[in-house]
Formats: structure tokens, C-alpha cells, sequence
């Protein structure tokens, strides 16, 4: 029988999600293949899709039963941990379905609701003004390093009530699992075995303090939660803290620092947002929508014909959001930074039943960030544009920013 995917091998791509170019600008790549191949295909991680319309993100990220997210940490592109690692990688509700999709993430939503985010607000500003201090008279900081990097990191940990002391293991958690688990297999294993023991010591900790004693964080929610009258199983616990631990860090580093790249390389943006303080809510989405940091992935859980796509049981989707906020269909001038753009509909947090659980906190945390570096420090720009570095892989944005003033 010949195979179905011989008829769009006119689809084929080397894409390749590592590759330098394409880290540095992936604008082009998705604007040639959206043109060609708006599903394109390759063999690089396995039979994988890759849609980059907003239309066909939108309808496979709404289509929950074809498509599924079960088991997607296991997928990452290039990746194969091992098996014990990966299955602990299991965190719902980024890596389930429905049901379970529906009461992991529904145990979880009052705490990232914006009442509670708020609250979260003066912390956030003082982290910032505390950072800030370290470098304000020195008239030069790496955005990215130095600040951006440090942020949301600090507010989770807080948020789960682990030490800020412990700042620096789980940065490096989140750089070796997430981006650099493609190249450092080894050690990407370790590093979510750590996790493994780090968390699960946390969480039996907190067991043993007495009910009345236990502070309102996270990890004491996790500690008390019951589904159907039974608690949740280490796995699941230790998978949550996993994912709200590192779901949240280099997203939102990526997006904090590329908003103050932004700022720093387009002058008379920057010199707007200073002049009306009310453009940000609109800049905070077009930063958003333009430095989009994350990629994702989906199974095909049933063999289906997507618009003409022959998909197969355990094909791979890479779901590339930031590629649907460049779609021309769907955006004016959508390669052009509008600091003003209005009815921004991006796809940075994603879409459908996983939609970014953060979206509340990773805004906040880029509000406040952005309004304490400018109120603080004076016009500021890149001390060396060829020197600013990006990640790559599924997590895009950069992680060295140099500035001065
Ligand atoms: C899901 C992006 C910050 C927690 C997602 C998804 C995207 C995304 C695209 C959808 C995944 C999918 O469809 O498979 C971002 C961006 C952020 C950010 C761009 C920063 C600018 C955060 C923060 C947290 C967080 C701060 C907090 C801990 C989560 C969780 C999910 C998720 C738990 C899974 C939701 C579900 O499956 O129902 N995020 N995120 N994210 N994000 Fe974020």
C-alpha cells in the first residue's frame, strides 16, 4: 500500500526548531511555509505536523479529541528521557485530557484567578525595585540576566512556599529540563529526578504540620486536595509542583526580557510608552503577540483528515502559536510591532481548554516589570545589539540583553 503521506510530499520541511536561523527570526520560516505548506510535514522527531495558521491552530487546539495533549512532555521534539524521568514529567493538566484535564485544572484555577493575582501585585513591585537596585547607579544590566530572569521565579516560589534561597536550582531546572534537554539528555534526567526528590520531601513536610499550622500556599493545596474523597498521588502532586515551578519561568522571563529588548533597540517606542503610561495594557499584548515564547505539541489520538492532511494515530503536531500571531489573515501588518494595536487576539497563552492557567500572573509580572524598569531607570538601549543571545527550542526569547544609560 502506498503510503497516504506520499501525496503531500510537496509538504515535506526540514524544519528544524534548533536551527540558528531560525532562533534568530522565525518570522521567515513560518512566512514561506504558511505560503507552501500551511500544514507542513517532517520526519525530523518523528511523523510531525506543523500547522502555522491561526485558523488551523485554533481548530486542532479546540479539538481535544483528536488531538490530544496525554502524555505530550514525553514528545518533546528531539527528546527522549528516560522512561523514569519522563513519566514523573506527567503533569497535569498541560499533559491530560479530559476528564482529568477538567478537575486538575479546575483544583488549581482559584489561586491563578486575577483576585488573587492582585494581591500578588506590591510583592511582584518590590522584587523588581530590590533587583533594580542592584544595577540602577551602575548605568549599564543585562535586561534578561540581571532582572527578567528573575522575576517569576521569585514570585512562584513564593507562591508554592519553597525558599527563595533555592532561586538558583530551580533557574537551572528550568534551563537544563526546558532548554537544554534537546542537546543534554543526561542531564535533563537528573534534573527532573531532583525535582523528583526536592518536591517530594517538600510535600511530605508539610504533611506532617499540623492542619491549623499550615500556611496558604500552594504545596499546602496540593497537600489537601481530594478528587472523588481520595488525595491526589505523588505523581500528581509532585508533577504539579513540576509544572507550576517551571511552567512559569522561562515563559515569562522569555516575554519580560523581550519586552525590554524591544525597548531598547526601538527608541521611539520606548520614548511613547514613557510619554503615555495608558499604551500599556496594549504594548504588555503586542509584546505578547510579537516575542510569542511558546511552542507546543499535541498527538493525533485517532487516524483523521485534517484540511487534506493525512494524519495517523501517534503523528506528533507542533503546535507553533507564535506562528498563527504572524498570520496576515488574521493581523494587519502582523510583522510590524504596533504599540497601539487594538483587538489583539493573540495566541501567546495558547487556546481552547489548555489555555495558559498563568495568562493573570505572567501579564502582571510583565506590567510590573516593565513599569518599575522605566520609571526607574532613565532612556536606556542596547550597550551591544550583535551581542543579544536567544533560546531556542520550544521556549523562545532572550537571555542576553545588554543595556545601558
Ligand atoms: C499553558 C504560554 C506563563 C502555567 C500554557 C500554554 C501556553 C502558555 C501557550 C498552552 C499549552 C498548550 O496548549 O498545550 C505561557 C506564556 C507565559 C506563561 C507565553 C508567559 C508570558 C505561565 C505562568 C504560569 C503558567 C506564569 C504559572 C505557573 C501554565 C499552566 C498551563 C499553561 C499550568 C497548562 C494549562 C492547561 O493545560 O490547562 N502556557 N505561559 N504559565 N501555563 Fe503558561
Amino acid at each position: 500500500a502506498t503510503d497516504p503521506r506520499s501525496e503531500v510530499r510537496d509538504w515535506s520541511t526540514d524544519f528544524d526548531i534548533l536551527d540558528p536561523d531560525y532562533v534568530a527570526d522565525p518570522a521567515p520560516v513560518w512566512a514561506e511555509l504558511r505560503e507552501r505548506c500551511p500544514i507542513a510535514h517532517t520526519d525530523r522527531y518523528g511523523s510531525t505536523w506543523l500547522p502555522t495558521r491561526y485558523n488551523d491552530l485554533a481548530a486542532i487546539a479546540h479539538d481535544v479529541e483528536h488531538f490530544s495533549s496525554r502524555d505530550i512532555a514525553v514528545i518533546t521534539p528531539g527528546r527522549e528521557l528516560n522512561p523514569e524521568a519522563a513519566i514523573m514529567l506527567i503533569a497535569p493538566p498541560i499533559t491530560s485530557d479530559p476528564p482529568v484535564h477538567t478537575w486538575a485544572r479546575r483544583m488549581l484555577l482559584p489561586r491563578f484567578g486575577p483576585s488573587r493575582i492582585e494581591e500578588l501585585t506590591p510583592i511582584t513591585h518590590a522584587l523588581a525595585d530590590e533587583l533594580i537596585d542592584g544595577f540602577a547607579a551602575t548605568g549599564r544590566a543585562d535586561a534578561a540576566q540581571d532582572y527578567a530572569q528573575h522575576i517569576p521565579v521569585r514570585v512562584i516560589a513564593r507562591m508554592l512556599g519553597v525558599p527563595l534561597e533555592d532561586e538558583d536550582i530551580f533557574t537551572s531546572w528550568a534551563v537544563t529540563i526546558l532548554q537544554q534537554g534537546f542537546q543534554n539528555i543526561q542531564g535533563a534526567t537528573d534534573a527532573v529526578l531532583e525535582v523528583i526528590d526536592y518536591f517530594g520531601a517538600k510535600l511530605d513536610e508539610r504533611e506532617r504540620v499540623p492542619e491549623r499550622e499550615r500556611p496558604d500556599d500552594l504545596i499546602t493545596m496540593l497537600v489537601e486536595a481530594r478528587h472523588e474523597g481520595d488525595p491526589l498521588d505523588d505523581r500528581h502532586r509532585i508533577g504539579s509542583c513540576f509544572l507550576l515551578l517551571l511552567a512559569g519561568i522561562d515563559t515569562t522571563w522569555s516575554s519580560i526580557g523581550s519586552g525590554l529588548y524591544h525597548l531598547a533597540s526601538r527608541p521611539q517606542d520606548q520614548a511613547r510608552l514613557r510619554a503615555e503610561p495608558e499604551l500599556m495594557t496594549s504594548a504588555i499584548e503586542e509584546i505578547l503577540r510579537f516575542y510569542s515564547p511558546v511552542t507546543m505539541a499535541r498527538y493525533v489520538a485517532e487516524d483523521t483528515e485534517f484540511n487534506g492532511c493525512p494524519m495517523r494515530k501517534g503523528d506528533k503536531i507542533l503546535m507553533a502559536f507564535p506562528a498563527g500571531n504572524r498570520d496576515p489573515e488574521h493581523f494587519d501588518r502582523p510583522d510590524e510591532f504596533v504599540i497601539d494595536r487594538q483587538r489583539n487576539r493573540h495566541f501567546a497563552f495558547g487556546s481552547g481548554i489548555h489555555r495558559c492557567l498563568g495568562s493573570n500572573l505572567a501579564r502582571m509580572e510583565l506590567r510590573v516589570a516593565i513599569e518599575r524598569f522605566l520609571d526607574r531607570i532613565p532612556t536606556f538601549e542596547l550597550a551591544d545589539p550583535g551581542a543579544v543571545t536567544w533560546s531556542g527550542g520550544q521556549v523562545r526569547g532572550p537571555r542576553s540583553v545588554s543595556v545601558r544609560w
